[in-house]
């Protein structure tokens, strides 16, 4: 017996083939592979002589790259987060060579609606919450673990929920009397020591979306995956990011922005002989999803697209 298939639908499609352009013997590093919708597309621009690295944390997003790969000699597979992602493409000589990177963030749809996957307070399961393995414990042994400040932190900082404490609170008091163990019981004491309930916003979804960010290190993975990228380009190489909410997009304005000033804290290797240190141009600003693919995809509906340029390497 086979269970439920779970699909993702790509986001802001055409607007990434336009971003990266592949020429037909492109080489692509697709760092968020999930169900391969972006990919498939790239791999329609590309000719035989081009190649597709997909790399993803998640270990059933890494299965469904290698069934592809199995039909494709033009994709290679390469496991793993975002932090590792120089040492992966540097083991197949890429550095440097590759011409287009896209980091699709966040998490997909079949994460999202696998209830055994445990991301989402819409079906009940194990509240789990990884992406892989590497993200280490899952989201039930933080919730048993955590400080009353640490929980008020993280719902502060990272879900930007404004009863933090209260929530923190009501968690203390239910886990003294009974473990939280599903994804069902947490965003039921959520719902009870929320106290404003917002119209089309279920009240635990700017908890989970912390928890979530917490326990993946989805931030900081995002800052070691666009200092990676950027390392990885060929000069011209095109790097494309679509985030799904407010704290990632700050990161990736702020860091092509600092990228394209040559600002020295953030760049991760210098160029010698630039004496400015900018690494990237950006192409144009924040681009979003059409109001018909919102229609069709409400999930696309808070993406931002943001694209730059590796700069030729002065002489
Ligand atoms: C929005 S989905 C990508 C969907 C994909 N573009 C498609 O069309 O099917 C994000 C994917 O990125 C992966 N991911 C998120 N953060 C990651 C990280 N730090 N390192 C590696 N993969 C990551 C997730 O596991 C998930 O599969």
């Amino acid at each position: 017996m086979t269970g439920p298939v779970y699909t993702h639908q790509p986001v802001m499609l055409e607007e990434v083939l336009e971003a990266l352009d592949p020429a037909p013997d492109a080489c692509i590093l697709d760092a968020t592979f999930g169900r391969g919708g972006h990919a498939r597309a790239l791999l329609a621009k590309l000719g035989p002589g081009g190649r597709l690295l997909a790399l993803d944390r998640d270990p059933e997003a890494i299965a469904a790259a290698e069934t592809l790969a199995a039909e494709d000699a033009r994709v290679e597979v390469v496991a793993g987060p975002f932090a590792e992602l120089a040492n992966v493409v540097g083991d197949l000589g890429l550095v440097g060579r590759v011409d287009g990177v896209l980091m699709d963030l966040g998490v997909s749809s079949p994460q999202l609606d696998d209830p055994t996957r445990g991301f989402s307070f819409q079906h009940d399961g194990p509240l789990d919450m990884r992406m892989g393995s590497d993200a280490g414990a899952p989201a039930a042994d933080w919730i048993a673990r955590a400080s009353l400040d640490e929980m008020t932190r993280v719902f502060r900082e990272l879900g930007e929920e404004r009863y933090a404490r209260r929530i923190a609170r009501g968690i203390e008091t239910a886990r003294a009397e009974a473990p939280i163990t599903t994804t069902g019981r947490l965003a039921e004491i959520v719902s009870a020591a929320h106290p404003a309930w917002e119209r089309d916003k279920h009240p635990a979804t700017r908890v989970f979306l912390a928890i979530r960010l917490h326990i993946n290190g989805e931030l900081d993975q995002v800052v070691a995956g666009l200092a990676a990228a950027v390392d990885v380009l060929a000069p011209g190489g095109r790097l494309a990011v679509i985030s799904f909410h407010s704290l990632e997009d700050r990161i990736v304005k702020r860091y092509l922005r600092d990228q394209e000033r040559g600002d020295p804290v953030l760049r991760s290797l210098p160029i010698p002989g630039d004496p400015s240190g900018a690494r990237l141009r950006r192409i144009g600003g924040a681009r979003r999803p059409t109001a018909a693919e919102v229609q069709a995809n409400p999930r696309a509906r808070s993406a931002t697209l943001r694209v730059a340029q590796r700069l030729e390497e002065a002489a």
